[in-house]
């Protein structure tokens, strides 16, 4: 539905190469510590990188609608109340930050919901411009925009096949702007290559992913259900699977109808080492990784184990 088919297929195949190296390290490392029949039986189920051959595999995944599809269709105003929204102004301080203050920067947010950084950025006189996947959301922020008496560009679009040339100083992609909630591990790469595509040489890509760290210490459940408010979606019934880094649950939401609705949701946690595989592979020459503290993002947070997500400051190599 939502998807651009044909400017999708070429970069992903291109990357074919990549992720079965990246895969090793891990299914060594697990398979020594949890030697299951189980998870061989996984290994041996693992999908195969995507190649040209195996389009109609992918095309059998793009033609299901996806849970984070069905999530954002009608979650704009219940979206603006969950807690992950609450940290904006000191993600923005530090973004500004990392971008030395120089406001002559033009700035792509990918998958902003519902322009929460975007907004915030353009008010402190930032150049942004906004692309997110679901229209509910896009159009909640041109509407924020339009109150707020700003003019900002809101593209709903596919981070996977962005509608831009190279013409970015610098990217965020925050809370899971579209990374991490991919159904494959080919199409969340895809976001990252998309992303450096349209960045000019030495800009920088900002951007928070799930801690893989975090679940090899901790059960997703509690920390999930602790951290929900009243009214907020909740994730139940989570398994966590040690050869994919996939966690599958049960997310309730009520949309803004007050209408109940029960997703299965699938989100894959990547560990450091495989996010610095992959950038590297984009050429980003320094990569920096801290834990991602909700507002209060800061290279001080060491990354931990405790830590959910992980805070990404990647600089792409200078021409
Ligand atoms: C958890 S929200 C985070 C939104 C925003 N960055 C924020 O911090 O409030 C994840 C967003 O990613 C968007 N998204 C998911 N897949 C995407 C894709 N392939 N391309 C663009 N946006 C996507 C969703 O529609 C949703 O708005």
């Amino acid at each position: 539905m939502l998807f651009v088919l044909g400017s999708l297929f070429s970069p992903i195949s291109s990357i074919s190469p990549i992720l079965p190296i990246s895969r090793l390290p891990f299914v060594s490392f697990v398979s020594l510590w949890f030697n299951s029949p189980t998870l061989k039986y996984q290994l041996l189920d693992l999908p195969h990188p995507i190649t040209n051959h195996q389009f109609p595999m992918l095309k059998k995944f793009m033609a299901e609608k996806q849970w984070y599809e069905t999530l954002y269709e009608n979650y704009g105003q219940k979206y603006d109340n969950e807690v992950f929204t609450k940290g904006t102004l000191g993600e923005c301080d530090f973004i500004e930050q990392e971008l030395n203050f120089n406001k002559a920067l033009r700035l792509l947010d990918v998958g902003c919901g519902t322009g929460r950084h975007a907004i915030e950025l353009t008010q402190r006189g930032y150049n942004v411009v906004g692309i997110d996947l679901s229209e509910t959301l896009i159009n909640r922020a041109r509407a924020k925009a339009e109150a707020a008496g700003l003019q900002i560009e809101f593209h709903q679009g596919d981070a996977r096949a962005l509608p831009f040339k190279t013409e970015f100083d610098a990217a965020i992609m925050l809370c899971e702007g579209g990374f991490s909630l991919m159904e494959t591990d080919e199409m969340n790469f895809a976001i990252l290559e998309n992303v450096t595509r349209v960045l000019k040489p030495g800009s920088k890509f900002i951007f928070t992913a799930l801690n893989g760290l975090f679940p090899l210490f901790h059960s997703v459940t509690e920390y999930l259900s602790n951290a929900a408010e009243e009214g907020n979606a909740t994730q139940d019934q989570h398994s966590f699977d040690l050869m994919t880094f996939r966690d599958r649950s049960v997310m309730e939401i009520e949309d803004d109808n007050g209408k109940q609705v029960q997703l299965q949701c699938n989100e894959r946690y990547y560990v450091p080492s495989e996010i610095i595989f992959m950038l590297r592979s984009l050429n980003y020459t320094q990569i920096d990784i801290f834990g991602a503290k909700l507002g209060a993002f800061s290279r001080e947070n060491e990354l931990r184990t405790d830590d959910m997500e992980m805070l990404v400051i990647a600089e792409l190599c200078g021409n």
